[in-house]
């Protein structure tokens, strides 16, 4: 008895050794101590033995019994460590591989540009304004007291669809919508797209997009223009601009102004990229014809306004060193990917 217990002892020992997963290590368990189990055997043959030998073995049988429960359990514990180490592993997200590749979309230049001058605006106290691109002869000239004679009418310079709609040549048309809908104080810009029957050069595209101006209020005066204008180009092209205001003529204004800034490549020296002048030409400015409030029904004797008008693509063009306004609509990604 004795001998089948070390026995035993030393097999379970040496099974145990290879053993490698839960499931083996349970049927090893009942091949011990289960109801047919080796253990379960040797304890029913307690009873043939002698009064003598029974409470030696029975002792022996029990430290047999007590040490392998404890390499089992020691095991089970082990293996249990393993299984769960593999787990891990297998589920493990490794967060330093690298990410899959896409590509990411960029802004058009023209919308970056567009969305620092809306910002620019918003920051005066504007709100964004909106009108249609297909116009009415009424809204783009007549209300804006363009001469019957201008030729910008003319069918050789506008989209025409009939007697009556157009493609817009200009956002001023806003200006217009703008003041038959709200009483002043208004404060608006408005950018978007603009249509005129220009051939296709380095400088001119028959769309292209501009962004509108219009402040309407009791005494709003030729400062207010400059000082709101001034402080515009100093935001966008820095602190050292210098600003130039040279008479012009538009039907809606009056006065009506170009505004130049000085060349922030060579700060007004005269180079290539100004024309040696020293001064680009960035908007069209002045104060609102006392014609066009009345055409809209607001009062000159009461309250008065400046508008402005500048082309977004111009001024991207000029922002980014860009030589040709064809690259803005092309749509050539390998240019694109640049901004
Ligand atoms: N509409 C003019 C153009 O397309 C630009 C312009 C000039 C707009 C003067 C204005 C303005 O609001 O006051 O050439």
């Amino acid at each position: 008895m004795k001998e089948k217990l070390a026995a035993m002892l030393e097999a379970a020992k040496a099974e145990l050794v290879t053993v490698e997963n839960s499931k083996v290590l349970q049927d090893l368990k009942v091949k011990y101590f289960g109801k047919k189990g080796q253990m379960t055997a040797i304890m029913k043959e307690m009873g043939k033995l002698s009064k003598e030998e029974r409470p030696k073995i029975g002792q022996l049988a029990n430290e047999v019994r007590a040490e392998v429960e404890a390499l089992i359990n020691d095991k089970m514990a082990e293996i249990k460590r393993l299984e769960l180490e593999a787990k891990l592993k297998s589920e493990a997200i490794d967060v330093t591989l690298p990410a899959n590749n896409f590509n990411r979309g960029g802004l058009h230049p023209s919308t970056i540009t567009l969305k620092q001058l809306i910002d620019i605006f918003i920051g005066m106290g504007y709100t964004v304004a909106e009108g249609p691109e297909i116009e009415t002869v009424k809204h783009n000239f007549d209300d804006l007291n363009s001469p019957i004679d201008h030729p910008s009418r003319s069918e050789s310079d506008t989209f025409y669809f009939n007697s009556e709609l157009l493609l817009r040549t200009h956002t001023s048309p806003v200006q217009i919508r703008t003041m038959l809908n709200n009483q002043p104080p208004i404060k608006i810009i408005s950018p978007g797209r603009a249509f005129r029957k220009d051939e296709i050069d380095a400088t001119h595209s028959p769309m292209f997009h501009q962004i509108e101006g219009l402040v309407v209020g009791k005494n709003v005066t030729m400062t207010d223009l400059k000082g709101t204008l001034n402080q515009f180009v100093k935001i966008l092209f820095g602190e050292q601009i210098k600003t130039k205001f040279r008479p012009h003529y538009f039907p809606f204004t009056e006065p009506s102004a170009e505004m130049d800034v000085s060349c922030y490549k060579c700060q007004g020296e005269g180079c290539k990229f100004c024309g040696n002048s020293g001064w680009i030409e960035i908007l069209g400015c002045g104060m609102v014809h006392p014609q066009v409030l009345k055409n809209c029904g607001i009062d000159p004797e009461i309250y008065s306004g400046f508008a402005f008008g500048m082309g977004l693509d111009r001024l991207t063009l000029l922002k980014y060193e860009i030589a040709d306004i064809r690259l803005l609509f092309e749509n050539d990604v390998r240019f694109l990917a640049q901004f």
